[in-house]
């Protein structure tokens, strides 16, 4: 009987280790669903940015990104980017973020979206940023001289260059509520 019961428990934690595992893998889901925007409009307002040259380019990258972020943190959510290597100090992540963002810098097999709970009511999304040869331009280990200098006189403590292609950029963070059932 004993044993019936420790199996009965058994099976009841396998069931519910499973179901959070399930609950898990649907939170990853949303959180890449609310994060999709961020991306796209970054992406689009970035391309055609650097079709306009440099200084619109760079323009876009400080103004309409964190535009973007601000226009997409509604209902509870909040979304950004964010470095181990910052160019701008604003984008510091939120404290939960880091420790994540260090395991994806020590561990490149481990850069898959992440999800975490952040207490009762909250989950928090992070997403790797790797880069790409369209970064370089201003993310490289060779800028530009244009760019260099505008770089520069934006961002005295820039952190952000000597970069190569498939090098850990960054990440995409986003805090969003759980649902009420
Ligand atoms: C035209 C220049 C330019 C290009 C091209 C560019 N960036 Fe940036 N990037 C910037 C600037 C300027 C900032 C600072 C934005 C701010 O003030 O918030 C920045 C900030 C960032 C940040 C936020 C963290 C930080 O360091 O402040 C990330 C992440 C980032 N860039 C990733 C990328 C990736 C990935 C690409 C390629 C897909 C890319 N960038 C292409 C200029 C550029």
């Amino acid at each position: 009987m004993n044993s019936l019961r420790s199996w009965q428990a058994i099976l009841v934690s396998l069931v519910l280790a499973a179901n959070t595992i399930h609950a898990q893998d649907a939170e990853l889901a949303r959180g890449a669903e609310l994060l999709a925007p961020f991306k796209q409009d970054l992406k689009k307002a970035l391309k055609s940015g650097l079709a306009e040259g440099p200084a619109e380019a760079i323009r876009v990258c400080r103004v309409k990104a964190p535009a973007i972020a601000t226009a997409l943190s509604v209902d509870g959510v909040r979304v950004g980017r964010s470095s181990h290597k910052l160019r701008n100090p604003d984008n510091t992540a939120p404290e939960w973020v880091s420790p994540v963002m260090r395991v994806y810098l020590d561990d490149p097999s481990s850069r898959k979206p992440h999800i975490t709970e952040l207490g009762a009511d909250t989950w928090g999304y992070v997403e790797p940023i790797v880069v790409q040869p369209l970064c370089l331009t201003c993310h490289g280990s060779e800028l530009p001289p244009d760019i260099a200098m505008q770089i520069a006189d934006l961002y005295p403590e820039d952190r952000a260059v000597g970069f190569d292609v498939g090098d850990l950029r960054g990440v995409f963070w986003l805090e969003f509520p759980k649902e009420t059932q």
